[in-house]
């Protein structure tokens, strides 16, 4: 039974936004997050409708439990994914806000209901991710959510493992 529900990012999650970028286990693998005002700077961006990234607060239960963004793979710029030429590629990111509730399932399944609702769209036709690939746990909860490994790339934020969900029709 499916139990992430996802709400767009809104202007007041700043401060809920630059706690959960500070915990330990996300600061591991996202950048480092800075001052709330530096956070609000970034991730202000992701709250409008026509956003080039779309980001979510996932709700488990209906309280909220984690963080993740889409965006339009094709066209992102910036030296990323220069040779991506299907329009309905989309990428995501993600994070659990609970380090105490990491390796349960939680993140495979915010995974599996996220892309529910990608595909909810028609034009969707893969979701890819590209955790770095020391990030072991991350990989094979993308695998467990059914991404297949596509082996490792080079982005402008260096090596990445390339995990793509296609659409099953
Ligand atoms: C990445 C994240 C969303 C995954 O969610 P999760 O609930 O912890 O992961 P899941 O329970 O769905 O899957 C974890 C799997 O990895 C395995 N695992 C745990 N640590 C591992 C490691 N160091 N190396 C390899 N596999 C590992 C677990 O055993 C489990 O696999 P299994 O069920 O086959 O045994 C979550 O850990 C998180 O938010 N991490 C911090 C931020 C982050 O890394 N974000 C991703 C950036 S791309």
């Amino acid at each position: 039974m499916s139990r992430f529900t996802f709400r767009r990012l809104h202007p007041t999650d700043m401060p809920l936004l630059h706690d959960w970028l500070n915990r330990p286990h996300i600061r591991a693998w996202w950048d480092e997050p800075g001052s709330l005002d530096e956070v609000s700077a970034t991730f202000m961006e992701l709250t409008g409708d026509d956003a080039d990234t779309l980001g979510y607060i996932a709700l488990l239960d209906g309280e909220a439990a984690g963080f993740i963004q889409s965006y339009v793979v094709m066209g992102s710029g910036g030296g990323w994914w220069e040779d991506e030429t299907d329009p309905g590629a989309r990428g995501i990111d993600l994070f659990l806000a609970d380090g105490e509730r990491l390796g349960q399932g939680l993140g495979s399944a915010l995974l599996d209901d996220f892309c529910a609702l990608l595909f909810s769209d028609p034009a969707v036709s893969k979701v890819q991710a590209d955790p770095t690939p020391a990030n072991g746990r991350a990989i094979r909860s993308y695998q467990r959510a059914g991404f297949q490994d596509c082996g490792e790339v080079v982005t402008p934020d260096g090596p990445a493992r390339l995990m793509v969900r296609p659409r099953v029709a």
